[in-house]
């Protein structure tokens, strides 16, 4: 029996009683869909899945993201990354530093993510306490909690998004290895304009849709006035009171909705700290023109 247990906070709730390599009858999909929405980020512990079962389970929700520039796939399964700082014979098996600062993924392409499936094969450990934490902030809180005029001011406007922020951010903030971008991969990757606020599809309530990862200015206000803004909104958007920290545990498999959330993997484990993670990213291309361009 499927067991929907909400965490008591801003985001979250664990779903018991699944086993997530079985399929899901109509029943439960419409309780997990409908719980993605109320709680955000939603927690299915102790599964023991295959990356074909991790891949099967979030096609579900949409149609899956294929990262045709990464290497780090699952032999034979494009659809599913690893994300690890595991090396092996030399080599790493694994994208080593994504997410790690706060962003939602996808706001950069032209159909942006609807959910994230992580899947927790390893996890760090240290003094008996795991590491490498994913936290969350809510964006129908962010949203409900902007001032009256400044969401009457920003009524009708639209951010620009880029995928090289993050990317850059990365290599000048956090010592990240990764080359620049080459001049072909940001010709794939062009910036891209969305809606500041969304209407969610899963609650029909206003979220704010900018990220600080990857959200570069308001298009219709003068820089410097933009500048002012999306400063103010990152900090609003990500202060403590709409924040929430999933702590894993292995056989946790994670499903968070990306257009009411922004997320940031936390950092603070060493290279002999072994994590590793199977990743899918759902499309939101289901979900009409402002999701879908
Ligand atoms: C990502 C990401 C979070 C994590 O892969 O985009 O944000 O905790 N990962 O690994
Ligand atoms: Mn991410």
């Amino acid at each position: 029996m499927l067991e929907i247990i909400p965490s008591g906070k801003i985001l979250g709730a664990t779903v018991a009683g699944l086993d997530l390599g079985q399929p899901l009858n109509d029943a439960d999909f419409g309780a997990v869909r409908s719980a993605l929405g109320e709680y955000g980020v939603l927690r299915f512990p102790k599964q023991q899945l295959t990356a074909q079962q991790v891949a099967t389970f979030s096609a579900r929700f949409g149609k899956l993201e294929i990262n045709v520039a990464n290497a780090f796939q699952v032999a034979g399964l494009p659809e599913v990354m690893v994300l690890s700082n595991m090396v092996e014979n030399g080599k790493p098996i694994g994208m080593s530093d994504a997410g790690q600062s706060w962003h939602t993924d996808m706001s950069y392409s032209r159909t942006i993510a609807f959910a994230n499936v992580l899947y927790g094969i390893r996890i760090p450990r240290r003094n008996g306490r795991t590491l490498g934490n994913t936290e969350f902030c809510s964006m129908h809180a962010a949203y409900d909690g902007l001032p009256g005029d400044l969401k009457r001011r920003l009524e009708g406007k639209t951010v620009l998004h880029d995928f090289n922020k993050f990317w850059e951010m990365m290599r000048r903030e956090k010592g990240s290895p990764r080359p620049p971008l080459t001049d072909a991969q940001r010709k794939a990757k062009p910036p891209v304009s969305h809606p500041i606020f969304l209407e969610h599809p899963l609650t029909g309530r206003k979220v704010l849709y900018a990220n600080p990862g990857y959200s570069m200015r308001i298009n219709e206000l003068p820089q410097t006035e933009s500048d002012e803004i999306l400063a103010f909104l990152f900090e609003h958007q990500t202060q403590p009171a709409y924040r929430y920290a999933h702590v894993w545990e292995e056989g946790d498999l994670m499903l968070w909705e990306d257009i009411g959330t922004i997320h940031n993997a936390v950092a603070d484990y060493g290279p002999d700290e072994p994590r590793l993670i199977q990743r899918c990213q759902v499309m939101a291309s289901a979900f009409g023109e402002h999701f879908a361009q």
